[in-house]
């Protein structure tokens, strides 16, 4: 799931389409060329919303042909990782929030042969990622505070993805960077420019009438970051 550093990844958000045809929503993305399929799972503790558990990963599963980018924003992530790895989770993607023994988590993720991710919150420093930075695949930042789409792109984030940027050189981490909440067309080439790998975009595809044309509009915007 490694991107090259030229080229922008699209990680396609399910939240945001129709839920009663996610099948339909995954094969849209996949024809619009998505590279990666996120799927938001919340439990109603961690974040004031619930959407889905293993059983519709695993249903997931059976029809993507993308890998599934899994964020459990959740309070117990270790006692469903076993299921969401089983499930077909080709990355699973913690918060730092939740988890006094975050680096066992992370140790615990990759026993499964899943990649290893870290999300962290709009109000959480930086700071908090520097121990673990050299140990995961992904910082998943999060630009929105989690639990719904469809909201405002917070302006820090940027200044954020710089410092994470900076802190994975200083580490010699591999770990890619996603940004996951508010993205869009119009502000794809400054988070790209400000050192993310992975655009993670529910409401800008979904949200659209063509969803795979929007998919093409959000790499043309971020490719213009690329370039320069
Ligand atoms: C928010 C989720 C996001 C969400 C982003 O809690 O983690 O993945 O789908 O949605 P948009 O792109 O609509 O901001
Ligand atoms: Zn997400």
């Amino acid at each position: 799931m490694t991107p090259r550093r030229d080229r922008v990844q699209i990680a396609a958000s399910i939240l945001a389409a129709d839920f009663a045809a996610l099948g339909a929503a995954i094969a849209t993305a996949e024809r619009g060329g998505a590279d990666l399929i996120h799927v938001d799972v919340m439990d109603g503790h961690f974040v004031p919303n619930i959407t889905i558990g293993p059983p519709v990963v695993a249903a997931l599963k059976r029809v993507a042909r993308l890998p599934l980018d899994v964020h459990l924003m959740i309070e117990d992530p270790d006692r469903y990782i076993p299921a969401f790895a089983e499930a077909g989770a080709a990355r699973l993607n913690v918060h730092v929030e939740v988890l006094p023994h975050l680096h066992r988590t992370i140790q615990f993720i990759k026993t499964f042969g899943v990649e290893a991710g870290v999300a962290i919150n709009p109000g959480t420093p930086v700071g908090a990622l520097e121990d673990i930075a050299a140990d995961v695949d992904q910082v998943l930042v999060m630009s929105v505070n989690p639990g719904f789409g469809g909201q405002t792109f917070i302006a820090r984030s940027e200044s954020k993805v710089r410092a994470i940027r900076e802190l994975l050189r200083r580490e010699q981490s591999r770990a890619v960077i996603s940004v996951d909440g508010g993205v869009e067309p119009h502000n794809a080439a400054q988070i790209v420019a400000a050192g993310a790998d992975i655009l993670v975009a529910g409401t800008a595809i979904f949200g659209r009438p063509d969803p795979a044309q929007a998919i093409h509009d959000l790499r043309a915007a971020a490719s213009a970051a690329v370039a320069s």
